[in-house]
């Protein structure tokens, strides 16, 4: 059973307030929405915890763009589409390349610094590109530039109010049509947020997995209040592992960027010795999947929890000028990256799918919008290409945000707000004794044995036998909290993911099945996976 609402309310008994447009979530690509759509109109964003802990902020490598003379549109394309293994919407790719440098232009404008090298940006590499076109700051410190600047931005602007420390429940909506959320914080308890538009943007879903480079908000939140509200959501099945995140037991699993490998990084197992050569022509630079799977194998053969990242060769100023971040924590771990080998292996770290889009960012539910990693248009096909991931914030936020706005100025308000309230039958069910903390971390590992960098039927048909066995009595449950809803979200989309990876019966990008090991062009081309309440699934094409 799929409840249309996670908690019971009565809109009339519980506080309310109104705004034009309600976005949930402040990563690059909500604040992009927000900024965009204040141009129009009054913009509210939530967040459920503060303004600058989501992903963004932790994003290091870069943001691919063509901003270099030698660079052109269709090698970013054409690097982007391969990449994404056939499954691109060629369509969103086009916009991605074609509108990316004005964006970035923008943010640019709006006091952004990126790195250069004299007049010129400094370009990095890495993997899918077939040339240095990927801007970065502060040498590793790529998304909390872009974060700060964004932050900036909307502080600063009087159609823009925000409230942190705020989750969304659940979205109101009747009749597919949506009309805001039902919110809680701490001081307030459940309020209702009533808006003309709604813009999800609440990024991943690293935290389903044991081990993770995401930040702790990346529960999969939005994606599960959407499919409550009747949206379609598509290509659950492609999750990216990044093939190098930290592993030192006991510290946090934290994203050694790709740039190191691009840079000249050298992967090694146990025994010392360079092992990308034997898995792919690229190397190190061989597309994300490849590289996750070659260390796992690597890691199996030598039966030991990781492998090592090899930068010693480079030159100690470069090191420190260009990966101040990464070599700081490192440090602080008792590692020194311009003598020691980094200690890493793959975690889970960007969410393919997420809610269907067109590319204005609207939604099958009326006057829902999603973009950025919630959302899923396409663009990244069967694979994302490396940090196509900010400029897709940058791009799609602002499309998206323009179309709500405008669509507002234009006579677009909602003039009829229905009483909604959530009458479920909860039975007498109590926040108890539950232990949910223990349910998370039994889902996390699950997820990660189940669901991870390889899949196959027998395992999957396993994980949903557990995942509907802990559904049985987590989803019937009536809780109180934020920490429980977001457990019930978890499990939500974790059963979506199990569902699409196995029904693709084929290895495609990221999605790869040991019982069906091939890319299956005759039975899959061109194929998604689209789930919905009213619908279960169905196979489309774009
Ligand atoms: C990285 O710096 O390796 C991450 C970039 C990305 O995920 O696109």
């Amino acid at each position: 059973m799929t409840k249309f609402y996670l908690t019971s309310f009565n809109i009339k008994k519980i506080s309310s307030i109104q705004t034009d447009i309600l976005i949930v979530g402040s990563g690059v690509a909500g604040l992009c929405a927000a900024i965009e759509a204040a141009k129009y109109t009054k913009v509210l964003i939530i967040t459920k915890d503060k303004l600058q802990d989501g992903n963004t902020e932790q994003a290091q490598g870069g943001i691919a763009v063509v901003l270099s003379r030698e660079d052109s549109f269709k090698g970013h394309a054409e690097d982007t589409l391969r990449v994404g293994s056939g499954l691109c919407n060629e369509e969103a790719v086009r916009i991605l390349v074609d509108e990316g440098p004005s964006r970035v232009q923008e943010l640019i404008q709006w006091g952004a610094n990126f790195d250069k090298e004299g007049e010129n940006f400094s370009f990095t590499q890495e993997a899918g590109h077939n040339m240095r076109r990927i801007i970065h700051a502060k040498g590793d410190a790529t998304g909390a530039e872009v974060e700060r600047t964004l932050i900036l931005k909307v502080k600063g602007n009087k159609n823009i109010k925000i409230l942190e420390h705020t989750f969304a429940i659940d979205l109101l909506h009747k009749d597919r049509i949506c009309f805001g959320a039902v919110v809680y914080n701490e001081k307030e308890g459940k309020k209702a947020i009533y808006a003309q538009k709604t813009i999800l943007a609440t990024g991943g879903i690293g935290q389903i997995y044991r081990e993770t480079t995401n930040s702790i908000v990346a529960t999969g939140c939005g994606l599960a209040l959407a499919f409550r509200a009747g949206a379609k959501l598509m290509d659950m099945e492609f999750v990216q592992f990044h093939p190098t995140t930290l592993y030192i037991a006991g510290a946090a699993r934290i994203l050694i960027s790709e740039t190191i490998r691009g840079e000249g990084g050298m992967l090694k197992n146990k025994y010392g010795e360079r092992f990308m050569g034997k898995y792919h022509e690229d190397g190190e630079l061989a597309p994300r999947d490849v590289v996750s799977r070659a260390i796992l194998r690597e890691m199996k053969k030598s039966n030991d929890t990781h492998v090592y990242l090899d930068i010693t060769h480079l030159n100690s100023r470069f090191l420190e000028n260009r990966f101040p971040g990464i070599m700081e924590v490192c440090f602080s771990l008792g590692i020194d990256i311009k003598k020691d080998l980094i200690p890493v292996r793959p975690t889970a770290h960007y969410m393919i799918g997420g809610i269907k889009t067109a590319m204005n960012g609207g939604t099958n539910v009326e006057n829902l919008y999603a973009c950025g990693e919630t959302a899923c248009s396409g663009l990244h096909g069967a694979n994302r290409l490396a940090s196509n991931s900010l400029l897709e914030g940058l791009v799609f936020g602002f499309s998206t945000g323009f179309s709500a706005g405008k669509s507002i100025r234009s006579g677009g308000r909602i003039k009829n707000i229905p009483e909604i309230s959530s009458t479920m039958d909860y039975g007498n069910s109590k926040d108890l004794d539950l232990d949910k903390e223990d349910i998370k971390n039994s889902l996390k590992s699950l997820m990660s044995r189940y669901l991870g960098i390889e899949r196959d039927g027998k395992a999957l048909l396993e994980a949903q036998e557990k995942i509907d066995s802990w559904s049985s009595y987590v989803m019937k449950k009536e809780f109180f909290h934020p920490k429980a809803w977001e457990l019930q979200n978890m499990l939500q989309i974790a059963k979506l993911m199990q569902k699409a990876a196995l029904i693709r019966r084929e290895s495609r990008g990221v999605h790869y099945r040991k019982d069906f090991p091939k890319r299956n062009d005759s039975e899959w081309q061109e194929s998604h996976i689209e789930l919905s309440k009213d619908k279960d699934f169905e196979i489309i094409t774009i």
